[in-house]
């Protein structure tokens, strides 16, 4: 019976057309945060000043290589769904929160903006996570590990933000 080999091909399978452009648009735009990400946090790895910047600036520095590695592989899920890896003319930019602050010793602001842009990849990480299950496991699984780092990164900084707060400077 000929019916019997639709769901074979899974997320590939030309009935699955529908499906597959939208997870290639949640890729895409994960592919742009990760790329701002790497931006900022190149920006923000440098800019900083005085001595309670070191550490901030060591933890940015790693965290970019990290970044660019998630960029790249939301590409190749990109390709592997058919899909193409947009050109630069496509980017939009909007992390306004990590901007360089007024004074570059005003380290709170670089750590409050990486909270805020860890929690809106966590936010976007979970959706595809929802939009994928049962659909394209081979996705899902790749998002599942990158939401673990997202996580990570984001408990560490709100562990400094909270070391901070107990001194009164936040
Ligand atoms: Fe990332």
């Amino acid at each position: 019976m000929a019916t019997k080999t639709k769901h074979t091909e899974g997320i590939l399978g030309k009935d699955q057309t529908d499906k597959r452009e939208h997870i290639v648009e949640m890729l895409t735009k994960a592919y742009w945060m990760e790329i701002e990400t790497v931006m900022s946090y190149i920006a923000n790895s440098v800019n900083p000043d005085g001595v309670r910047a070191q550490e901030i600036i060591e933890s940015l520095d790693q965290d970019i290589q990290e970044e660019l590695g998630h960029a790249q592989q939301f590409a190749a899920r990109i390709k592997e769904l058919y899909g193409v890896v947009p050109g630069s003319l496509d980017f939009t930019a909007e992390q306004s929160y990590l901007q360089p602050p007024e004074h570059q010793t005003d380290i709170v602001h670089v750590i409050k903006g990486v909270i805020e842009a860890e929690t809106g990849a966590i936010e976007h990480y979970n959706r595809i996570i929802k939009d994928t299950d049962d659909a394209d496991p081979v996705t899902q699984d790749m998002v599942i590990a990158i939401l673990r780092d997202e996580e990570g990164h984001r408990r560490l900084f709100e562990g400094y933000l909270r070391e901070y707060e107990a001194e009164g400077l936040a």
